[in-house]
């Protein structure tokens, strides 16, 4: 497959086929991952694939997904929002939790900091983060490569979730994945249009 057709495939996807998803198509993408760039060279990254329901129920429990949130309440929040925006927000609010217990594989991109993210204080300390995830991106376009998509979900209790899948105390959670194969009921989400030509800028802004 050309790079422009993996990167035209790939999207965000929080509804998943009961299908399971060959080991090997995961294994392509993590290989893929690694050819990312790092900003120390070592390329510092690990991958916790998760299989089992009970790890599943363990992520919505430190992510406090159990809550039942009311979808009212958001549809005022994102009134005047762009279109684009607020369909995306009012599709995937509802999903955050069904997406971790349908999706057939969950993988976890846990990477080591330069800097604590909290004691970051400026872009450069942060060079880990962006580190993985221009892992994370060509592990996405690889699985998209296999018809497989995901959806990138940051935990907000990171320490929590740490401690619960026994994660070295020097490493971070980057992202966690859910991945499988496209519902047929998925909703077919607009990336915002961006003119280009307005984004750019030469020699100076
Ligand atoms: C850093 C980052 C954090 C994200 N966090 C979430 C999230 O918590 N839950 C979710 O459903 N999607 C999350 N997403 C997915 C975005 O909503 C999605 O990438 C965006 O709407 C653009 O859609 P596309 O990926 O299909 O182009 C995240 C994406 C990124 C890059």
């Amino acid at each position: 497959m050309e790079l422009k057709d993996a990167i035209e495939k790939r999207r965000t996807v929080r509804d998943f086929q009961n299908i399971k998803v060959p080991f090997g198509i995961v294994e392509y993408a993590i290989e893929n991952g690694f050819k990312a760039p790092s900003h120390n060279h070592l390329r510092e990254w690990n991958f916790i694939i998760v299989n089992s329901m009970e790890i599943k129920l363990n992520l919505l429990d430190s992510e406090n997904l159990e809550k039942v949130r009311n979808i009212q309440e958001f549809e005022k929040i994102f009134e005047n929002e762009e279109i684009s925006k607020k369909e995306m927000y009012l599709d995937a609010i509802p999903k955050q939790k069904t997406m971790i217990l349908s999706a057939p594989l969950i993988v976890i991109v846990v990477f080591k900091p330069k800097t604590k993210v909290e004691k970051a204080k400026n872009v450069y300390d942060l060079n880990c983060l962006a580190s993985v995830w221009t892992c994370i991106e060509n592990f996405l376009l690889s699985l998209a490569e296999n018809d497989v998509y995901g959806v990138t979900y940051i935990p907000q209790n990171p320490e929590m979730l740490r401690i619960k899948l026994g994660i070295p105390s020097e490493l971070e959670i980057a992202s966690i994945i859910p991945i499988g194969y496209k519902s047929n009921f998925a909703k077919d989400l607009k990336q915002k249009e961006i003119d280009i030509t307005k984004q750019m800028h030469f020699e100076k802004w």
